[in-house]
């Protein structure tokens, strides 16, 4: 109740909870908009905690974090232990659905390469109507611009 997404995130995020909700699955928004102080701090305590080069491989510097864009959720089931999300009903339904209202898993394991960061089961990106085709083509959305001239032609 105290997490904030820009409202068409939101509702769309609302609409794939309900949706599970009827099928005996309950999700939560764990982690939502941040503020560029708050993740200001959180790099920092990571970096603290297990030092710079690894720090940089699972948490975004200030200024760079998706969630300070309000279209980010890290996605909990009732445990709201991330580490196992990946074994949980919930992330297997969300894996097979999210992209149906709009979000894409957005560090998954083969693309660190390319993202920087290490898989991040929990991790949704809301992308609005081209998830679809993201989705279905194993894309990552820094190729929207790419994906929508590729759509126009
Ligand atoms: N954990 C993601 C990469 C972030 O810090 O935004
Ligand atoms: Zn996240």
């Amino acid at each position: 109740s105290n997490q904030r997404l820009r409202a068409e995130a939101a509702t769309k995020f609302e609409e794939m909870a309900s949706a599970m909700l009827s099928e005996g699955l309950k999700i939560y928004a764990g982690s939502t908009y941040r503020s560029y102080d708050y993740q200001l701090g959180l790099y920092n305590r990571y970096v603290a905690q297990d030092g710079f080069a690894e720090a940089e491989k699972y948490s975004a510097r200030a200024g760079y974090s998706e969630h300070q864009t309000g279209l980010a959720v890290d996605i909990a089931d009732l445990s709201l232990d991330y580490d196992n999300f990946e074994k949980t009903k919930e992330f297997t339904w969300v894996k097979h659905n999210a992209h149906k209202y709009g979000f894409i898993l957005r560090y998954p394991k083969a693309k660190f390469h390319i993202t920087g960061f290490k898989y991040e089961p929990w991790h949704y990106r809301y992308v609005g109507d081209i998830s679809e085709y993201i989705y279905k083509n194993n894309l990552l959305d820094i190729y929207k611009e790419k994906i929508k001239e590729y759509l126009e032609k």
